[in-house]
C-alpha cells in the first residue's frame, strides 16, 4: 500500500511561508505582490480555477484583480487589457486563464505578457531559460511536482522519471525541469505521448511516473512498476449518479488499484492540482520582489 502524497498539506505549508514572506516585503519595501487574471468566456472548469486563485491570493494578502470578458471578446480586446496591466506597477503577475476561444490566438496572448510578469512561466522567453537551466518564472504544475518531491525527500536524481503526454503546460516543462544537473531533478526522462506504440512497455520502465494525459484513470496497474512513485496530473470530470452534482473528478491513474503496488502516489482530488496554485502564489511573490530596488 502507497504512501499518500497529500498536496494539500504540502500546498498550505507554501502559502504559510508565501504569506510570511509577502507580510515581509510589505513591512520592508511597501510592496504588496499584485496578481491580475484574465478569463475569457463561461467556461465552467477556468470558472472555477480562477475563483479558486483568487481565494488564494486573498488568503495570502495579495492585490488581485479578475477581468473577465464575453466569449465573443476579440483577440486585441485580450491584448489591450495584457497591455495594461504590463504598464500597471501595482500588478507583478498576469494570468490568462487558458483554454482562450478558438478564435483567439493563444500564442500571440502569452507572447504579449511581459515575461517578468509571466507567473505561469509560458512566455518563450521563460521556457527558454527553464530549457537552458537558468532560474526563472517556472510553470506553477511542474514546479509543484517537484515541491512534492522534495518536502516528501523523494530525489528524482539518477532516477528514470517517465512523462506520459506532452503539453506545454506539463509534460515538456516537467521533462525539461527534471532533466537538469541540478538539486531535486538530474533525473534519466523519457517522454511518452500519443504517437507512443505500446505505452505500458514504457511506463513499467518508470521509477517516477508522471502522467499528464487528461483521460481518466489511463493509467492501470499493469502499468505501473512495483514500488514506482506515481505524480497524477489529470482532472478529469466522470459521471457518477451516487453524488449530488451526477459527477466527479478523477485523475489519469486509476488510483485504487494503483495504490496498492505504488510506493508513493498523489491523489486526485488534493494532489498536484493543490500545488499548482502554491506556486502560483510563489511565482508572483518573486515577480514583485524582482521590482524591488532592494531585492
Ligand atoms: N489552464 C489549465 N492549466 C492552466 C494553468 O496552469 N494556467 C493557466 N493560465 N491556464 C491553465
Amino acid at each position: 500500500m502507497a504512501i499518500i502524497l497529500d498536496g494539500k498539506i504540502i500546498a498550505d505549508a507554501i502559502q504559510r511561508e508565501v504569506k510570511i514572506a509577502a507580510e515581509q516585503l510589505r513591512l520592508t519595501t511597501g510592496l504588496v505582490p499584485g496578481l491580475a487574471f484574465i478569463l475569457v468566456g463561461e467556461n465552467p472548469a477556468s470558472q472555477s480555477y480562477v475563483k479558486s486563485k483568487g481565494v488564494a491570493c486573498l488568503d495570502a494578502g495579495f492585490y488581485s484583480v479578475t477581468e473577465r470578458l464575453p466569449g465573443t471578446a476579440d483577440e486585441a480586446e485580450v491584448l489591450a487589457l495584457i497591455d495594461r496591466f504590463n504598464k500597471d506597477e501595482k500588478i507583478h503577475g498576469i494570468l490568462v486563464q487558458l483554454p482562450l476561444p478558438a478564435h483567439i490566438n493563444e500564442q500571440r496572448v502569452i507572447e504579449a505578457i511581459d515575461p517578468g510578469k509571466d507567473v505561469d512561466g509560458f512566455h518563450p522567453v521563460n521556457i527558454g531559460k527553464l530549457m537552458i537551466g537558468i532560474d526563472t518564472l517556472f510553470p506553477c504544475t511542474p514546479a509543484g511536482i517537484i515541491e512534492i518531491l522534495k518536502r516528501y525527500a523523494i530525489d528524482p536524481s539518477g532516477k528514470h522519471v517517465v512523462v506520459v503526454g506532452r503539453s506545454n503546460i506539463v509534460g515538456k516543462p516537467i521533462a525539461n525541469m527534471l532533466v537538469q544537473k541540478k538539486e531535486w531533478c538530474n533525473a534519466i526522462v523519457t517522454i511518452a505521448h500519443t504517437g507512443t506504440k505500446d505505452l505500458a512497455s514504457f511506463t513499467r520502465q518508470a521509477d517516477i511516473l508522471i502522467a499528464a494525459i487528461g483521460k481518466a484513470r489511463a493509467i492501470t496497474a499493469d502499468m505501473v512498476k512495483p514500488g514506482a512513485v506515481v505524480i497524477d496530473v489529470g482532472i478529469n470530470r466522470i459521471p457518477d449518479a451516487s453524488t449530488k452534482s451526477g459527477s466527479r473528478i478523477v485523475g489519469d491513474v486509476d488510483f485504487d488499484a494503483v495504490k496498492e503496488i505504488a510506493s508513493a502516489i498523489t491523489p486526485v482530488p488534493g494532489g498536484v492540482g493543490k500545488t499548482t496554485i502554491a506556486m502560483l502564489l510563489v511565482n508572483t511573490l518573486r515577480a514583485a520582489v524582482k521590482t524591488s530596488p532592494q531585492a
